[in-house]
């Protein structure tokens, strides 16, 4: 059986003020699609799997997942009492998983990315299972196409065994791996520019997707030799499940488990003991981590932003204006432009009017206005870290 899990959490800083701390970005719907990422993810993975995903979120967010979720039938949604990063939520679901179906395989996935072409997604995750069945952690590899600083990179091995690949007949080696997986060298999480630019250039270097395919007692197993009390801790937190002391032993236990995303706690040590492979996959995949990714996505998919301006806007304006000015507009927004090059969020009804403005995104909601450079989006973390101070 293959199960798939999906650790929703984190906060998204990235999209303020469209995300927020009691709105994470999985919640959103940021395409225009009439559903969520979340939404989108499940529905996703329900239909090539034989069992409902497992959804992990935290309780601060367990309301809107099941509002969301519930009625479709289609997701399993456990609550964590506090967010300990991914690897403890992907622990406890594998816990699960081996207690109710020994010898499952689990895939976990990113409860808030963009998968354009599900064909291919399918036929790399039933690649990716292939290859757990002989042990190993999978993950799916994408091209890069640019030195991004957010992502993990994974390093392929060498087919001849040469350079940095591991050597697989060491303690580590597992079995031969189906045509379209090979083994992995190393795993980097998020390098700097410099590094990430080196990484480039030597044509061996996938971007790490955030999604892994492997044997939940596999797993488990590798997390016990790699931080014992975190596998100990969310096996026991399994073992009480659907008892009357589960709730006790989920808040005594839970607390104490090391936070830690999966990357360091296994991809980094597994792949230097020749443990990982990777399936390359182009599924038209995008992490939408910013309002630059986003008004990409926007343009490259116009069917999804709703120009609604370019019904409703009495003059030229929204959608592509008659004047070359080219707006996208998702939400209930009115737009009108002159001249202007621009993605527009708004969650009013506000009349918003843009002249001569290239490359900026404008995102409205009811107590708060962002206006923004999209060639710096990344820099909006910055803007949002001193809100939080501020409190
Ligand atoms: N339940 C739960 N609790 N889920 C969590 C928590 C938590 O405390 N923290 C993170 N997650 C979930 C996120 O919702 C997401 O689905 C997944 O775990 C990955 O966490 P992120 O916080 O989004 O990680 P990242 O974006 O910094 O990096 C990861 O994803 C990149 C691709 O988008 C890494 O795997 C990178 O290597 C990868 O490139
Ligand atoms: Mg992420």
């Amino acid at each position: 059986p293959f199960v798939p899990v999906i650790p929703a959490g984190g906060a998204g800083t990235r999209l303020w003020p469209l995300s927020r701390r009691s709105r994470p970005k999985f919640l959103l719907d940021l395409t225009g699609e009439g559903r969520s990422l979340l939404q989108g993810t499940v529905e996703r993975l329900a239909s090539l799997a034989d069992h409902p995903p497992i959804v992990v979120t935290g309780t601060a967010h367990e309301a809107a997942v099941r509002e969301q979720l519930d009625g479709s039938g289609l997701a399993r949604v456990v609550a964590e009492p506090s967010p300990r990063n991914s690897m403890p939520a992907i622990a406890l679901a594998a816990a699960l998983v081996e207690r109710e179906r020994p010898g499952a395989i689990i895939g976990s996935f990113a409860a808030d990315h963009l998968i354009e072409d599900h064909e291919a997604f399918a036929r790399a995750v039933l690649l990716a299972r292939e290859a757990a069945e002989s042990g190993y952690l999978v993950t799916l590899g994408i091209t890069p196409t640019h030195p991004a600083t957010g992502f993990g990179y994974i390093e392929v091995a060498e087919a001849d065994g040469g350079h940095a690949g591991p050597d697989l007949h060491a303690a580590g080696g597992r079995g031969a791996l189906p045509p379209g997986a090979h083994p992995v060298a190393r795993f980097v999480e998020k390098p700097d520019r410099e590094r990430a630019e080196q990484f480039l250039a030597t044509g061996r270097f996938l971007w790490n997707a955030g999604m892994f395919v492997v044997r939940a007692s596999v797993l488990l197993d590798e997390l016990a030799v790699q931080i014992p009390s975190l596998a100990a801790g969310v096996r026991e937190i399994a073992a009480a499940h659907g008892t009357d002391q589960h709730q006790e032993v989920l808040e005594r236990v839970w607390p104490r488990l090391t936070a830690i995303a999966i990357d360091h706690a296994l991809a980094e040590p597994l792949a230097v003991d020749g443990k990982v492979a990777v399936v390359p996959a182009s599924i038209g995949w995008d992490d939408v981590g910013d309002f630059s990714a986003l008004a990409r996505q926007l343009r490259e998919h116009p069917g999804r932003a709703v120009p609604e301006s370019a019904e409703s806007a009495p003059s030229e304006g929204g959608g592509r204006g008659a004047d070359g000015g080219d707006v996208r507009v998702l939400g209930s927004a009115t737009v009108d432009a002159v001249s202007s090059r621009a993605t527009v969020y708004g969650a009013t009804d506000r009349h918003i009017a843009l002249v001569g403005l290239d490359g900026i995104s404008i995102v409205d909601t009811e107590d708060a206005l962002l206006v923004l450079a999209d060639e710096q989006a990344q820099d909006l973390s910055v803007l949002v870290a001193r809100l939080d101070q501020r409190g």
